[in-house]
């Protein structure tokens, strides 16, 4: 059942979510089995727009009329979910067996040191952010760590910084030589 203001709704909701997302939920909207949906729904979300924002979740509610509650329990639930915004670089530190043993846990510890976050966490300047993972399939170059798609191994805490400014470094470069708008 839809409400008086549906077409404010939807109009607002479609401000927010990209056009094969409301495609999607328009969809499934009133079926039984709509609240089964969401997951891939928020997939699509998340690959549209990097991470599930509030308004975003809102947004699927509103349009799927799921409570906001169950949105918010699927994205919180999955840890592939992402409910903050990614940085401009994503570092994945193996803490598979062969790095583990080989010290990924002092190279973990001077990631964070030197970038001041955690796990899942993500710089003020969004230029990093940090997760962990296990077994990259380069156990032979252990420890290792992977910046966007490129591994780096064996790194030593003492790498850790070059590899960061390495990855500032190029960022401001690209800055520099991007063409002046307007
Ligand atoms: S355990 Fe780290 S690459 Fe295999």
């Amino acid at each position: 059942m839809t409400t008086d203001n549906w077409t404010d709704i939807k109009e607002a909701c479609e401000q927010v979510l990209p056009r094969d997302v409301v495609a999607c939920i328009d969809r499934v909207r009133g079926s039984v089995h709509a609240e089964s949906h969401l997951i891939a729904i928020l997939h699509m979300v998340q690959a549209a727009n990097g991470y599930l924002s509030r308004e975003a979740m809102h947004a699927v509610a509103q349009l799927a009329q799921v409570p906001l509650a169950k949105v918010t329990g699927v994205a919180t639930f999955y840890h592939y979910f992402r409910l903050h915004p990614r940085g401009k670089h994503m570092i994945n530190v193996c803490l598979g067996t062969a790095c583990y043993v080989k010290g990924a846990d002092k190279i973990s510890q001077r990631l964070m040191s030197d970038l001041g976050i955690g796990f899942g966490e993500t710089t003020k300047d969004h230029m990093f952010s940090l997760e962990s993972t296990r077994c990259l399939g380069t156990c032979g170059l252990a420890p290792v760590i992977m910046v966007d798609d490129q591994i780096h191994g064996p790194v030593t805490p003492g790498d850790v910084s070059t590899i960061l400014d390495k990855y500032t470094k190029k960022e401001k470069a690209h800055k520099v030589a991007a063409p002046v708008q307007g």
